[in-house]
């Protein structure tokens, strides 16, 4: 939608305050210029609202201080990477403990602590055998090549507009390549079958020449929006993957936030793969996917297939002591069972506040959540596909929302308008974003 006149003048008032508010954030990024590409350290964070990013100086708990003095109330938690909340104590002693006392970030050899996080995703998510990698995205290609290698399949089934990382199989809509898709090795149409999320139909019929390795999926989308399930999809995405012998990967990396075993253990899934990154060691880079009893036996008897070596399927930071410090702390003092009821309460919350500025305002839109985790659409009834939620997109009305909150300390993520809770967050912070959000809606 182009910008009405007055949100475009609101808009450029905005701009200002954030120009006049972040000089020493602008000067980084001036001098950035010269040294990264597009002028950050990772080419996604030139997508913040202002014109350039703010320049973070330290981060605690649900907040974050930049550079120019600003304190922020942070929602965004790193797109999840960071839903235990900033440098967690318990994660940080385990981290200082490993490095310093223990020594020994990479050792090419296994550690107690590796044990004890399988374990523990184990009995949080019910697949028992576990690997780790260093980022979701990884994680997500491991499973995709060993569904592929057990079933000897060629394609994967994934929903319009999902996102799993960088992944090539997945950068697919039912429109054919996905628009900005960078250099893929093979055109993704030719690995990869798309349905719309919800579309049951669809999904038989795709499945149904038996040629489909596995559906890789989250239990709900969460990078277009989010998209619940409806009743009796996952069921049914579960017994078409039966009676067509494919495989089923749950990627949990963002669906955790409905519960300490995602949507896995929260709804009464039964993958036969479930895939996780970003939350789960504190922010310390890590990936895992864990595999059925069934599954493991089929990966383990696979012939040819360099499972330890060049196969395709590995890295050598990957399960490496650091990272499995900071899961197994992460796992057994913040991201806890008491932690995730007190983050879904402040999400109930945070939803009832922007409801209330909604309805105050008579405004059409809506919001839907996934345990702590909420997010904004544009309409009045949530999108039930990923086409229906691409569909609602308004650049304009989202920067300046973006930027209006921003300005006021409080950081939502800057992909579409994600808020998440973390066991740091509290009800002040909930009702901050509540207050500006009010004001923002009543300028709107
Ligand atoms: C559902 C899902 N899976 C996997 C990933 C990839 O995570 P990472 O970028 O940490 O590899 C993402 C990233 O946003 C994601 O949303």
């Amino acid at each position: 939608m182009a910008p009405s006149s007055s949100l475009a003048e609101a808009h450029a008032a905005e701009l200002e305050r954030f120009a006049q508010q972040h000089p020493r954030s602008r000067e980084l990024f001036e001098r950035a210029q010269g040294s990264l590409v597009s002028g950050v350290p990772m080419t996604w964070m030139a997508k913040w609202v202002g014109g350039h990013p703010v320049y973070a100086a330290s981060a605690r708990g649900a907040r974050i201080t930049d550079v120019d003095g600003h304190e922020y109330v942070d929602f965004a938690l790193g797109d999840t990477g960071a839903m235990a909340g900033h440098s967690p104590a318990a994660t940080v002693a385990a981290v200082q403990r490993r490095l310093a006392d223990d020594g020994g970030a990479t050792l090419m050899l296994p550690t107690e602590d590796a044990a004890w996080v399988g374990e523990e995703l184990a009995r949080r998510f019910g697949v028992p055998l576990w690997s780790f990698a260093l980022t979701a995205t990884d994680a997500n290609r491991w499973a995709l090549r060993l569904c592929r290698a057990i079933t000897r399949r060629p394609y994967v089934l994934v929903f319009n507009f999902c996102y799993h990382g960088s992944v090539d199989e997945t950068f697919v809509t039912t429109a054919g390549s996905r628009a900005g898709n960078v250099g893929p090795p093979v055109d993704p149409t030719t690995t990869t079958r798309v349905a719309e999320f919800n579309d049951l139909d669809a999904v038989e019929r795709l499945l149904a020449d038996e040629q489909v390795a596995c559906v890789l999926t989250e239990p709900a989308l969460t990078n277009i929006g989010i998209v619940l399930p409806e009743a009796g999809f996952l069921d049914g995405l579960r017994a078409a993957c039966d009676r067509t012998g494919t495989l089923l990967v749950a990627d949990e990396t963002h669906t955790f936030s409905a519960g300490p075993g995602g949507c896995t253990r929260a709804w009464g899934l039964s993958p036969d793969v479930v895939t996780i990154g970003k939350a789960i060691a504190g922010g310390i880079p890590i990936g895992a996917y864990g595999v059925s009893a069934e599954l493991g036996a089929r990966v383990e008897a696979l012939e040819g297939a360099d499972l330890v070596d060049v196969g395709g399927v590995g890295g050598t930071l990957a399960g490496n002591p650091l990272s499995l410090a900071a899961a197994r702390a992460t796992l057994a003092h913040v991201l806890t069972d008491d932690a995730f009821a007190r983050m879904t309460a402040l999400c109930d919350r945070f939803v009832a506040g922007v409801r209330g500025a909604l309805a105050e305002r008579g405004v059409p839109w809506s919001i839907v959540q996934l345990g702590a985790r909420a997010e904004l659409a544009f309409a009045p009834e949530p999108p039930r596909t990923g086409g229906e939620s691409a569909a609602l997109h308004d650049a304009a009305v989202e920067d300046f929302l973006h930027l209006f909150l921003l300005n006021r300390g409080v950081l939502i993520t800057p992909f579409h308008n994600m808020a998440l809770m973390s066991p740091a967050t509290t009800e002040a912070d909930v009702d901050r974003h509540t207050e500006v959000f009010h004001e923002a809606v009543r300028l709107l």
